[in-house]
Order: structure tokens, then C-alpha cells, then sequence
């Protein structure tokens, strides 16, 4: 019997409940996919909490890798057997589960190189890092970034691909520890944003000028001092709000603050198109594969632990990626 992760009141992490659960066969243009790892998203606990409200009861989890079991009608682009990944938004919850059905339309074939377990670490997070770094900004090297919440698992990937690309980086973290780990992966200057101001110090960093753009994943507690550590004419790509809403704000303030532009991106926007989806698949697998960046899986879980492994993300226990080991 395969087992999922389902939710039928939103809440706290002790809402997740592990169930037994019937696959069955695939329909027309789905495969069924036997998980081997699931990633474990920030963004999953919107859906548990019901910032992204969904029907209940729902499953839960948008990224996972694992081989093809199974073949409905008019599914020509996978074979039993495959290794693949995916990633989605509503398309795609139920990830939190050791088997599925799902539509063919969002899987990925995993080349030799990368694992399942490397690919349920970074299909979420690394292909949104290569969007964020390769399609939000035109990046000619030597820009300085802001890269919010930088030991995360968005975070490390991000610092290591801006520094592909020849940024300057500036991270802020929580903690001491977690600031060795965003050292380590290329963050050349970091800010304690739990004692310091981080607009001062991005003054003191850049000489008084600011930072091209920033990255604020963390959203109600940081934003206004993003705003306020952009140079004139700056971006502040409002990432996600891992510490809560943004409140509304007056336009205005985007005159007040050097003319600052606001974007606020979702990964669905870019990779709608399959080609434009393609290249930013390949550029990120090309950088792992190589060795370029690293994705740092630093804890697992088992599926039936989902409720701690949602404590540990809320409670800024990890650092970079974590996944479900079935
Ligand atoms: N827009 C998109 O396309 C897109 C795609 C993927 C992910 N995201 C967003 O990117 C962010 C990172 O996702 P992730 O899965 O890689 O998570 P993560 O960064 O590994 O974990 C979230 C981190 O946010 C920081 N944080 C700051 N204030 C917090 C608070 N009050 N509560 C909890 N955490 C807080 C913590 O780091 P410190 O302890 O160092 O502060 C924490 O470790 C999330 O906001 C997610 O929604 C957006």
C-alpha cells in the first residue's frame, strides 16, 4: 500500500496526517511514478497554513523525483523506467507520498549525472535560483546583490550561481553558524539581520551607494529596510514572505525610496514555456552536473516525520535543502 501525507483543516504542522493510500492506474497523459526522494519546500507550509488556499482535504508537496512505473494513453515522451523530476504549484500537490498518478506535462527526465535525491533538492529551489539569476535582472558582472535568508535552501543556490555570473554578494542570516555556511557558498559579506540594521550596513558595504537588486524571501520583517538598501533606480524582488504578508504600501514610497522597482515573481511565470522551461533545466543541471554549484542537502526525513521536518523549517532550524528519503 502506498502512503501520503494529506491535510484536512489548515494549521499548525500537526494538521499533517499519514495515510494509506489506494495508486491505482494512470489516465490518459498521466504516468504512475514511484517517489525515491521529495523535496521539502518553504512554500509547502503556505499551503498548510492556508496562505495558498487550496480544497480540502488536500495532499501536499510540489517537488519530487523517482522512477516510472507506470504509462496511461498518449503519454510518448516517458517510458517504464525513466528517472525523473518535477516541480508545479496547485498542478502538482501530493508529493508527499511514496507512489502517485500524475500528468506527464510537468516531468523532467534526469540526466546520469544528477541523483533523485540531489534532483528533489533543487528542481524547486534551483530552477527558481536560475530565474532569479538569469531572467530577473540583466546582470553584467560586478553588480552587488542582496540575498536574503542566504543559508537557505533558495539561498545557497542563488549566492553560488551570483557568483558565476561575477556579483558581489551580500548575504543576511540568523545566526552565527549560519553564516559560515553562507560564507562557504559565496557570500562575500554577511549581515546578522537578527542584531544588525542591514540598510546601514549595506550603506557601509557599498559605500553609500546600494544594491542593484535585492533578494527578500523573507518578506513582513525585511522589507522596508530592503527598500532601503537599493541604489537609485533599484529592484526588490519580493522572493516570498517566509516571516510573514508584506502589509499594503503606498506606490508612492517607490519614488521616495531612488525610484525602486518591485517585483514580486512566481516560477510557474517562467517555465510556462516549455523552451524557455528547457534552458533554464539546463542550464542548472549543466552547473551541477559539473560541479559548479552544490546542492547541499543537509537533513532528511522520512515521510511519516513531516510534521518535525515542518517545525524545523518554520523554526529556522536548517540550512540549505531538505528532503524525504522513501
Ligand atoms: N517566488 C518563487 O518563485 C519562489 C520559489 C521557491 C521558493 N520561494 C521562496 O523562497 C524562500 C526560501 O525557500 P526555501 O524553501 O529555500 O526555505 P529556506 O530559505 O531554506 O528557509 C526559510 C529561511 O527564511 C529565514 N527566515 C527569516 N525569517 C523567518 C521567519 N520568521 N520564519 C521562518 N523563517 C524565516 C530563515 O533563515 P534565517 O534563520 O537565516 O533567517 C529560514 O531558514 C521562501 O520564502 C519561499 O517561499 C519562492
Amino acid at each position: 500500500m502506498a502512503k501520503v501525507v494529506k491535510f484536512y483543516e489548515t494549521g499548525a504542522p500537526e494538521v499533517l496526517r499519514f495515510e494509506d493510500v489506494e495508486v491505482g492506474e494512470p489516465g490518459p497523459g498521466e504516468v504512475r511514478l514511484r517517489h525515491v526522494a521529495v523535496g521539502l519546500n518553504f512554500a509547502d507550509t503556505y499551503f498548510r497554513s492556508g496562505i495558498y488556499p487550496v480544497p480540502l482535504p488536500s495532499g501536499i508537496g510540489n517537488e519530487a523525483a523517482g522512477v516510472v512505473e507506470a504509462v496511461g494513453a498518449g503519454v510518448s515522451d516517458f517510458v517504464v523506467g525513466d528517472r525523473v523530476t518535477y516541480t508545479g504549484f496547485t498542478n502538482t500537490l501530493g508529493a508527499y507520498s511514496t507512489e502517485r498518478l500524475i500528468s506527464a506535462a510537468p516531468l523532467i527526465k534526469l540526466p546520469e549525472g544528477i541523483s533523485c535525491e540531489t534532483a528533489a533538492a533543487m528542481t524547486m529551489r534551483g530552477l527558481s535560483a536560475s530565474y532569479l539569476c538569469r531572467r530577473i535582472y540583466p546582470f553584467q558582472g560586478g553588480e552587488t546583490i542582496l540575498l536574503h535568508a542566504a543559508a537557505g535552501g533558495v539561498g545557497l543556490i542563488v549566492s553560488q550561481w551570483a557568483k558565476l555570473l561575477g556579483l558581489n554578494v551580500i548575504g543576511t542570516v540568523s545566526t552565527e553558524a549560519k553564516a559560515e555556511v553562507a560564507r562557504a557558498h559565496g557570500c562575500d559579506h554577511i549581515i546578522n539581520y537578527s542584531h544588525e540594521d542591514v540598510a546601514k550596513r549595506v550603506r557601509e558595504i557599498t559605500n553609500g551607494v546600494g544594491v542593484s537588486v535585492v533578494f527578500d524571501s523573507v518578506g513582513k520583517d525585511t522589507f522596508m529596510s530592503s527598500l532601503d538598501s537599493l541604489k537609485r533606480r533599484g529592484l526588490l524582488v519580493c522572493v516570498g514572505t517566509a516571516s510573514g504578508k508584506i502589509p499594503p504600501f503606498d506606490p508612492a514610497i517607490l519614488a521616495r525610496k531612488g525610484s525602486a522597482y518591485i517585483t514580486r515573481p512566481g516560477l510557474a511565470d517562467y517555465i510556462a514555456d516549455p523552451a524557455e522551461k528547457a534552458e533554464l533545466v539546463g542550464e542548472l543541471f549543466g552547473h551541477v552536473a559539473a560541479g559548479r554549484i552544490r546542492i547541499e542537502i543537509n537533513q532528511r526525513y522520512a515521510l511519516n516525520d513531516a510534521v518535525q521536518a515542518h517545525r524545523d523549517l518554520e523554526g529556522r532550524k536548517t540550512t540549505g535543502s531538505s528532503i524525504f528519503v522513501i
